[in-house]
């Protein structure tokens, strides 16, 4: 797996920002499954899913380890007049910056396709105990049905299932789509085979 220089890539425009939300999670807010409430993005990035979900009722926290991000998320939302509370951080130190059972939605916009194999029980971990106890995790990864090997590493449903059992409940693994301007073969937005989870924290 290629390791990411994460400060390196915001210094343009990663393949991951199409300057809009991923469609996925606007279909979840569409269909009622994220309702209003208390919403964390982890690994936020620009910030354009976090913006979507407080202008449909959420009280959001976007986080990211890159400064350069947080800070474009930040004008983003001002711009927009919508108020998300942006911050600079690490999702594996969530317990230096938040109380437990802090949030009642966490989405997750292909950050955990970017943690290694060591990092997984840790990020699991963080999560659960930021969330409620019957709130949900919302997290969207490539899947191992798209081909190549260019971008991000392939996830299989086993390998989210033995990530996130048994600290959550997984009520789906759904057949979806990463939006990024990376692709095969293009340089256009590029619609790549991804996996949609829905999981409940027990
Ligand atoms: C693939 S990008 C997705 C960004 C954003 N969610 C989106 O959909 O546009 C992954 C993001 O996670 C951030 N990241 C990576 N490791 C992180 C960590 N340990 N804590 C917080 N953010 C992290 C990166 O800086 C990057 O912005």
């Amino acid at each position: 797996m290629i390791s990411l220089d994460w400060n390196e890539v915001y210094k343009g425009t990663p393949p991951w920002d199409i300057g809009r939300p991923q469609p996925a999670f606007e279909i979840l807010v569409e269909d009622g499954e994220i309702k209003p409430g208390r919403a964390l993005d982890i690994g936020c990035g620009r910030g354009d899913n976090a913006i979507m979900l407080a202008m449909n009722g959420c009280d959001v926290t976007g986080i990211d380890l890159v400064e350069d991000a947080i800070s474009d998320a930040k004008k983003k939302a001002a711009e927009r007049h919508v108020k998300v509370n942006f911050l600079i951080g690490d999702v594996l130190k969530m317990n230096q910056l938040f109380r437990e059972a802090e949030f009642e939605i966490i989405i997750d916009s292909g950050l955990f396709h970017a943690m290694t194999d060591e990092e997984r029980p840790v990020f699991a971990q963080q999560l659960h105990r930021v969330l409620k106890p019957g709130s949900k995790y919302f997290m969207l990864c490539f899947s191992d049905k798209e081909p190549g090997d260019y971008g991000p590493r392939r996830i299989s449903k086993a390998e989210i299932e033995s990530t996130f059992t048994p600290l959550f409940d997984i009520i789906y693994i759904k057949d979806s789509a990463f939006h990024s301007r990376s692709g095969p073969s293009s340089s256009e937005v590029y619609s790549a085979s991804a996996y949609l989870v829905s999981a409940v924290r027990s």
